[in-house]
């Protein structure tokens, strides 16, 4: 079946406020009207969340090769039984990462070959409409994780080079793919971020 809705990812490094805004978004649309499923990676389905255990728990120790087949069999789930499906009701998914959050932190923060994630991502067949890349300040970002009550998983718990790899990753494939992404200032209050989002979203799609 041809998907008819629209799929729209927000990607970004740690802190900048990304699940704040992707449910910001979800409660603008649903109050216009719009029928839209809020998700999140790794997860959105009971078998992905399974795998998301598995992926943020540091005790486990994974080679990021296999960290990256994880996310990838995640995603997989998450696609056939939520995204696409959701897609083809005709909904708005608002997804909180997706396949460019592999390519930044396995690929560029991790250094696992661009082909494989390339090749990964194919398998999927799955490319969102439009992605916004999420930025802010290292201050800003430092303040928001400082707030943060929750414990650190395998991620956060990774050195200042991995992150500044992750950044330049994220800017790099944004760079690349000018008609899909488009980067927005999130060192403001959350319902300014949320606005700028709405606006793009009307700028880019039309809705
Ligand atoms: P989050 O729910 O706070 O965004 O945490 C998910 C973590 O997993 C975050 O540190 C980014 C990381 N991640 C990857 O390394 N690769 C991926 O493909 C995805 C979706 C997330």
């Amino acid at each position: 079946m041809v998907a008819t809705g629209l799929f729209i990812t927000l990607e970004g490094g740690e802190g900048v406020g990304k699940s704040t805004a992707a449910a910001g978004l979800a409660a603008t649309l649903r109050a216009e009207g719009r029928e839209v499923v809020l998700t999140r990676e790794p997860g959105g389905t009971k078998g992905a969340e399974a795998i998301r255990g598995l992926l943020m728990n540091q005790e486990i120790p994974l080679d990021p090769l296999a960290q990256t087949m994880l996310h990838f069999a995640a995603r997989a789930d998450h696609v056939a039984h939520s995204i696409r499906p959701a897609l083809e009701r005709g909904a708005i998914v608002v997804c909180d990462r997706f396949y460019d959050s592999t390519m930044a932190y396995q690929a560029y923060g991790q250094g696992v070959a661009l082909e494989h994630i390339r090749a990964l991502i194919a398998l999927v067949g799955l490319k969102p409409d439009i992605t916004f890349l999420l930025e802010a300040s290292e201050f800003e970002v430092k303040a928001r994780l400082a707030a943060r009550a929750s414990g650190s998983d395998r991620y956060e718990e990774m050195d200042e080079a991995f992150f500044t790899r992750v950044r330049e990753g994220f800017l790099a494939i944004a760079e690349a793919e000018p008609t899909r992404f488009i980067r927005i200032d999130a060192s403001h209050a959350p319902e300014q971020v949320v606005a700028l989002l709405r606006q793009a979203l009307r700028n880019k799609a039309g809705c």
